[in-house]
């Protein structure tokens, strides 16, 4: 993909991964952008810091993703913007801890953020992509999580493994048509989410995390190469070789205890 003086949308660009796909998409790769995500003040800051240091157009769209009414707004409004050709669904949020312990309306709001949002943009996305016959596309922002089972994440894993088997299934259903469906499965990444639940902290004493700049560079490297599945790290590919030929059952029982260890730790 050519994102030169294309319009990008970009979910979840107010903070982490997706804020640093913003960046090089605008820097490095020459793209005007429609950022999406909740806190507007922090998009607008964005915008500012990238049309002073770049050519590229930069809009905001506030929206919670978890409302639907919003979902559908992101795309009347974004289409009416400018011709989209590419669309970052990256934004999402986890549950670290016991199950038991998500309250339904957080369960639900994940849910619906995670996955239906998706869904649900990807479906209004591709097309319109397919009508506009530019070749345009999509990148997923799934995860590891979503490639095994994950205890003390177990619904968040849930929302990621949906993605993953939704977007490689649609790559199928898609060959041939002028839009292509990237999923990108990263493992831990330095960002606001890892730091708010204490998964960052325990990241740091031990499992490799990723900055959030050499993972945005990786995501939109697969993204341009309109690749199938991509994996970022070695640390982290080796990882995903392992779970797809270990019994998986292993891996999320060593995953369950050190993730018992690390929440035991954060108690007071
Ligand atoms: N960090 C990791 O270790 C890791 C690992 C694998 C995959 N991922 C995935 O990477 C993606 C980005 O996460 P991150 O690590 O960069 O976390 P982050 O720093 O917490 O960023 C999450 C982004 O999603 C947005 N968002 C959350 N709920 C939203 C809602 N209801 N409506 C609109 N926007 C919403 C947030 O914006 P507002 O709060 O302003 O709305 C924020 O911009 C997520 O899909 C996550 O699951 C992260």
């Amino acid at each position: 993909m050519n994102f030169a003086g294309r319009w990008v949308i970009v979910t979840g660009a107010s903070s982490g991964l997706g804020r640093e796909m913003a960046r090089i998409l605008a820097r490095e790769r020459g793209a005007n952008l429609i950022l999406v995500a909740r806190r507007g003040d922090r998009l607008r800051e964005l915008a500012t810091e990238l049309e002073a240091a770049t050519h590229a157009s930069v809009r905001v769209l506030e929206a919670d993703l978890s409302r639907e009414a919003d979902v559908e707004r992101v795309f009347t409004e974004s289409t009416a913007i400018g011709e989209i050709y590419g669309v970052v669904l990256n934004a999402g949020v986890t549950h670290f801890g016991e199950h038991l312990e998500l309250s339904w309306s957080a369960f639900q709001a994940m849910l619906a953020t995670n996955v239906t949002s998706v869904v649900r943009l990807t479906t209004l996305f591709v097309p319109y992509l397919i009508e506009k016959k530019r070749e345009g596309g999509i990148l997923l922002v799934a995860s590891m999580a979503g490639l095994m089972p994950v205890p003390y994440q177990s619904a968040y894993s849930g929302t990621k493994a949906f993605l993953t088997h939704f977007a490689r299934g649609l790559w199928h259903e898609l060959r041939g048509k002028p839009v292509s469906i990237t999923t990108f499965a990263p493992g831990g990444i330095a960002t606001e989410l890892t730091e708010s639940t204490g998964l960052g902290q325990h990241f740091k004493n031990g499992i490799a995390i990723m900055g959030a700049e050499a993972c945005a560079r990786s995501a939109l490297n697969a993204f341009a190469k309109r690749k199938y599945l991509h994996v970022p790290g070695i640390f982290n590919q080796l990882g995903a070789l392992f779970a797809r030929f270990l019994p998986q059952r292993l891996f999320a029982a060593a995953i369950g205890a050190e993730y018992r260890k690390a929440l035991a730790s954060l108690k007071p």
